[in-house]
């Protein structure tokens, strides 16, 4: 038994629908293993659901994703960045006090009265799928702008400047780009969104920047510099992840067609089909990670203060204790304690949003394009094994 992994992560998949086999033999074997990572550096790598739930519901791990010991899956070290903290790499108390100001944008309640202007969204890119050229590819006709449609509408950022943002945000999380060129995306964009900012401050418009200003004016508190921060971060985390979430779904079921059969008969299953899909994919097995602040036993495995935490989400949610034929994919499953989201006080603050967004999709695609299909061998297609969030590059499909 080896309490070591000797190929540094990322670890490239051999089957698109599962994680590395290396993790699961980790999980089996060594359930909280030391890691080496691109950068040379070892962390350690918790691969057990209970023991992923703990770490990141332990306040003796921090967010700070600017400590030294944070594991990164880059090469190279994080860019120095201007930018102030965002919410993502803040630990309490700061981490409460700003996810408090922002929390009611995303309740259930707040969530769902963009329900009929999300359908309208997915409606109107369908309707341009439908009256363009074949094959189309599903991530830049789709997938990519209806998420990120969305989330600029509800920032108040003008969704003429999407080609600018995503091209940035799409360099940020590709672990294959150099300190350089993320720094340069992180700079180009914070500028942008600092104009932004301040245009909205002379008059602030009816949207989630706008009504910050306003909250921020009312109470005497106003920094447009965290607003810059959290603008950031909800354009990054708002499509990119969706993104490949659509994406991904869209492919698993096309390749299960029996499933999507009974999906289709029953719209009431969307929505528990919409959280398993979250399960099965984890995409965001590369993106938690903590850094102690002091040493802590867990597992019976000793981690240092200042050690760094690689929480593979993915495969805590392929864990047998607590998923049965958890390697399945199986809409009625039923089962919304899996950790797609995270879990503690960083859990997706867009998960509403993120639910909501899948549903609609889910309900509308398959109903309006019902010949939809791939438009190459599912083999030929490009995963993004090595970026912080999983997903696909490129998906042609036509009908
Ligand atoms: C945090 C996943 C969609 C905004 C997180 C975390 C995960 C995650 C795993 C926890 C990170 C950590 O603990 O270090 C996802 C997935 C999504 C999704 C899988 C889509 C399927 C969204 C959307 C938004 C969003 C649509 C914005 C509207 C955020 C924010 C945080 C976060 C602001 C940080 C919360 C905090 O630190 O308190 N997300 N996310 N996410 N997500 Fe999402």
């Amino acid at each position: 038994m080896s309490a070591e992994l000797i190929s540094p992560l990322p670890i490239a998949r051999t089957c698109p629908y599962a994680p590395p086999a290396e993790h699961r033999r980790l999980r089996e074997e060594a359930p909280i293993a030391r890691v080496k990572l691109p950068n040379g550096r070892t962390a350690w790598a918790v691969t057990k659901h209970e023991h992923i739930r703990t770490v990141l519901s332990d306040p003796r791990f921090s967010s700070n994703r600017r400590d030294p010991g944070f594991p990164s899956l880059s090469r190279e070290p994080p860019p120095a960045s201007d930018l102030k903290p965002l919410l993502l790499e803040l630990d309490p108390p700061e981490h409460g006090q700003v996810r408090r100001g922002v929390l009611g944008e995303f309740t259930v309640q707040r969530t769902q009265a963009l329900g009929p202007r999300i359908q309208q969204i997915v409606d109107e890119h369908i309707d341009a799928m439908l009256a363009g050229p074949r094959p189309v590819d599903l991530v830049q006709a789709f997938s990519l702008p209806v998420p990120s449609l969305v989330i600029c509408e509800l920032l108040g950022v003008p969704y003429a400047d999407h080609e600018f943002f995503q091209k940035r945000s799409a360099t940020l999380v590709n672990q294959q780009n150099t300190a350089e060129e993320i720094g340069r995306a992180v700079g180009e964009l914070m500028m942008y969104l600092g104009k932004l900012v301040a245009a909205k401050a002379q008059d602030p418009t009816d949207d989630l920047l706008g009504r910050q200003i306003r909250k921020q004016r009312e109470s005497g508190a106003v920094d447009y510099e965290d607003l810059v921060s959290m603008a950031f971060l909800l354009l990054i985390a708002g499509h990119e992840t969706t993104a490949n979430m659509i994406s991904l779904s869209t492919l698993v079921l096309l390749q299960q067609p029996e499933k999507l059969a009974a999906l289709q008969a029953d719209p009431t299953k969307t929505l528990g089909a919409v959280e398993e899909l979250l399960r099965y994919f984890t995409i965001a097995e590369h993106a938690l990670g903590r850094v102690a602040r002091e040493d802590v036993e867990l597992g019976g495995v000793l981690i240092r203060a200042g050690e760094g935490v690689l929480l593979l989400a993915n495969t805590g949610n392929r864990d047998p204790e607590v998923f049965g034929n958890a390697d399945e994919l199986d809409l009625e499953r039923g089962a919304r304690n899996h950790l797609a989201f995270g879990f503690g006080p960083h859990q997706c603050l867009g998960q509403n949003l993120a639910r909501l967004e899948l549903q609609i999709v889910i309900d509308t695609l398959f109903r309006r394009i019902p010949g939809l299909r791939p438009a190459v061998p599912v083999e030929t297609l490009s995963f993004k094994d090595d970026a912080t969030v999983y997903g696909i590059r490129e998906f042609p499909v036509t009908w």
